[in-house]
């Protein structure tokens, strides 16, 4: 009996943990394809008003899913680096860029957003719930003199 209670808790468990790891902030919720082409065009808006090529622009997705945006900026030929926590949709994303063959412009970390390398980041797309703006506004207020903020 005791057992089989134990087997039910680890199967429930099992079954829902990728769900509740989008749970635990900003829930897992991809960009619409309006959004992304909007995203799209501010980034080729950028590359033309600054005469530089794709691949020499650096775009992240703070919290990036699945990994939606990144690969439409990579098929534009932007370099593409995603922060999410979620194990689920990180291995998701890495089978996806092994399929898809753009290892070279995209690359994905397992780590908060908040310890994400913005040194040398010209675009950042961020899509998650207000309360987590704030705790970021600080980092952007010390990067703004480097980066725009749309
Ligand atoms: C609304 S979804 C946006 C997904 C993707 N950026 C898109 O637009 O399609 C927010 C994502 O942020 C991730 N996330 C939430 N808090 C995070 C944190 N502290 N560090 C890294 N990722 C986080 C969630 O797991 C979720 O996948």
């Amino acid at each position: 009996m005791l057992s089989q209670a134990v087997g039910i808790v680890l199967g429930v468990h099992a079954c829902f943990l990728p769900f509740l790891w989008c749970f635990k902030s900003a829930p897992f919720c991809p960009s619409t394809s309006t959004t992304v082409s909007t995203f799209i065009k501010i980034c080729n808006d950028f590359v033309a008003s600054q005469r530089i090529s794709p691949d020499r622009v650096k775009v992240v997705d703070l919290g990036s899913g699945s990994g939606t945006v990144l690969f439409a900026a990579a098929k534009q030929g932007f370099c593409s680096v995603g922060y999410e926590r979620n194990p689920w949709l990180v291995a998701w994303t890495r089978a996806k860029i092994k399929t898809q063959g753009l290892s070279s412009l995209v690359r994905i970390y397992r780590q908060s957003l908040f310890s994400a390398d913005l040194s040398d980041v010209n675009i950042v797309y961020f899509f998650a719930v207000p309360s987590m703006l704030s705790d970021l506004v600080s980092i952007f207020i010390i990067l703004s003199c480097f980066i725009d903020i749309l």
